[in-house]
């Protein structure tokens, strides 16, 4: 091998990241449904995987499947024997997405060696677990004998936490011969109770009436909620209150701080003295997620909960006026929310592969989703990591980043990487959030030992050799890989007899080898030189060395860290000519 040639298999290796790459991005763009109801107990079946995704038998146990929802939840598992998909937990509709209908979990199916993604989603489906509720058994209502037939007199909502056809869809009414009721829709989708006047109404006559109210979900079998509604009815108070608009609407950011005003309504009493005197108060004075209070005497709406625009984007409220003798009138304020930048984006990391081999490019280290609970400009992201560094950040499929290396990377130039992964939203002001990790590249047997010099000249004098072993040198060697491929083991390539008379010097050849597989080679040449004295007689000298056999060997324990002296032993037996 010369110096740049790389591993056999790289050519393997890098084809199939080349593969793998155009998977990430081919898949991804369908995904595959699942549903299951709602309160179905954990660890029922949802899917069979390998069959789903097109897999090999027990490729999923030997890809190290994972499934991936946002923000860590775990709302499904695999089984660990089959891979089946299982549920993980009891899912509850109404707490994991409230009134938002479909209610769809989006989830990754992810799969390491090779990686890739396959996109899902749970559809979790309704069941009618829940029957209409009024805010109260009772509702009074005060009603004047003067009012005319064909007037609309809005009713308390009752409220039903299903959601489609389980969800509220009617009101009926105890049958009487004054009313009957009728079923609205709000802004915000809910239906409420209207009572309509058929037949005029006379205190003298009937004084108080008593009806049943009755709430109808769409289930099968439906669920119902009743109320009794209690009616006054009033001698001579010849107007209702009634609101200067109809509906309403006002804008505040979700921080607004508590006690800030949104609005004042205002309503008009034609009658004189307390007839025309007009309190204020909600209607649905019940209603959980109401963050609102009203002055009962100026009308001004107050914050009186924070608000979070993640949690929900608008309030429909109904204010009423009612006067001195029990009349009312209803308006319907509309009040949006708006997203302020309080949320950090989160990093969701899936996969982290380190330590990675040198020498290849385009090495999938990092799999990770990024998400921000925001909307609009404040939920946009951008992900960058340290241009220095040889990494790159790609997009993949859904909030999906890939960070992959830069060209090939050298172990021996860096063994280790530091990198932040910062994650920016685009909002104002701007919030981010840092993740940081640490990759290793692992040692490929790339470079060669190389002893110190190309040459090394020793010298032994002649006179000097009475033991079978003599230690005339050292040479030096080092191999900037890393463990095994760093160990050297030394070997002697001559093995002959030497004459001096035709060679008074003996040139030998020093291999080094190291451990990897295969292993690479250096050599140098080391030149030993017989040094004359000149206190025997110049015959005896030659014919000393005139014949002799020489070997020589060097340590047999593999020399690991760099620059450790390889000793060479000489052992020279001497012939007498
Ligand atoms: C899932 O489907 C695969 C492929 O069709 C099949 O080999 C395997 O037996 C199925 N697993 C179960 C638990 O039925
Ligand atoms: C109320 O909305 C439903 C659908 O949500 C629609 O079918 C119905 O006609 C609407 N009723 C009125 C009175 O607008
Ligand atoms: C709400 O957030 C905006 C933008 O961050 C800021 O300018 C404003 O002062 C905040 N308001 C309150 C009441 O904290
Ligand atoms: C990476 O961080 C660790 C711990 O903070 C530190 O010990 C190491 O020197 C850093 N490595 C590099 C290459 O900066
Ligand atoms: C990540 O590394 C950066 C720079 O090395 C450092 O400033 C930051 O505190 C680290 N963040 C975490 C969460 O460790």
């Amino acid at each position: 091998y010369s110096e740049t040639s790389l591993p056999p298999n790289t050519e393997h290796i890098y084809l199939a990241i080349l593969i793998i790459w155009m998977i990430l991005w081919e898949v991804g763009s369908e995904s595959i449904q699942y549903s299951v109801l709602e309160e179905t107990e954990s660890g029922t079946f949802v899917a069979n995987l390998t069959k789903d995704l097109g897999l090999r038998r027990g490729e999923l146990a030997a890809r190290g499947a994972q499934v991936v929802f946002k923000g860590n939840r775990q709302h499904l598992q695999l089984d660990p024997q089959t891979y089946d998909l299982l549920l993980n937990e009891k899912l509850d509709r109404e707490e994991l997405c409230g009134s938002t209908e479909p209610c769809v979990l989006h989830f990754q199916v992810l799969l390491e060696n090779p990686l890739q993604f396959f996109q899902a989603a749970l559809r979790v489906r309704d069941i009618n677990d829940h029957a209409p509720e009024f805010p109260a058994r009772e509702m009074l209502l005060k009603i004047s004998e003067i009012t005319t037939p064909g007037k609309l007199f809005p009713l308390k909502m009752a409220q039903d936490l299903d959601v489609g056809s389980n969800g509220l869809q009617s009101y009926i009414i105890s049958s009487n011969p004054h009313f009957h009721v009728v079923t609205r829709n709000r802004s915000d989708g809910r239906k409420f109770p209207e009572l309509v006047l058929d037949k005029g109404l006379d205190r003298e006559e009937q004084p108080e009436l008593r009806l049943t109210l009755i709430a109808l979900d769409g289930g099968s079998p439906p669920r119902s909620g009743t109320t009794e509604i209690q009616i006054l009815v009033l001698d001579i108070n010849d107007n209702a209150p009634e609101f200067a608009q109809e509906q309403y609407e006002a804008q505040i950011p979700e921080n607004n701080s508590l006690g800030s005003l949104i609005i004042t309504v205002s309503a008009r009493d034609l009658d004189a003295g307390s007839f025309g005197e007009v309190s204020y108060a909600l209607f649905q004075v019940d209603d959980i997620n109401q963050p609102f209070e009203i002055n009962a005497i100026t009308g001004e709406i107050r914050l009186r909960k924070a608000l979070d625009f993640e949690e929900f984007q608008s309030y429909h409220v109904d204010i009423e006026a009612t006067d001195g003798g029990g009349l009312s009138g209803k308006c319907s304020l509309v009040i949006k929310v708006l997203d302020i930048n309080d949320n950090t984006p989160e990093l969701t990391m899936s996969s982290l592969i380190s330590p990675i081999p040198e020498n290849l490019p385009d090495i999938i280290v990092a799999v990770f989703s990024v998400s921000d609970a925001d909307s609009g400009q404040n939920q946009q992201i951008v992900c960058s990591v340290d241009d220095n560094l040889p990494f790159l950040l790609k997009p993949s499929v859904e909030n999906f980043y890939t960070l992959v290396t830069e060209g090939a990377l050298d172990r021996e130039s860096q063994a280790e990487y530091n990198i932040t992964i910062t994650v920016t939203d685009l909002g104002t002001p701007r919030l981010k959030t840092q993740h940081n990790i640490t990759v290793t590249v692992s040692d490929v047997n790339d470079n060669a030992p190389a002893f110190s010099q190309t040459t090394y000249t020793l010298r032994v004098r002649e006179n000097n050799s009475p033991a079978p072993a003599l230690h005339i040198g050292s040479v030096s060697a080092t191999d900037s890989d890393a463990g095994a491929n760093a160990q050297i083991y030394p070997e002697l390539v001559l093995d002959r007899a030497l004459d001096h008379e035709e060679e008074p010097e003996l040139t030998l050849t020093l291999i080094a080898l190291d451990g990897g597989s295969p292993p690479r080679t250096g050599t140098t040449l080391v030149l030993i030189k017989v040094l004359d004295i000149n206190d025997n007689a110049p015959e005896f000298a030659q014919s000393f060395l005139c014949c002799c056999y020489c070997y020589a060997v060097v340590g047999k324990e593999p020399y690991n860290a760099v620059g450790i002296d390889v000793t060479v032993l000489f052992f020279l037996k001497y012939y007498i000519c």
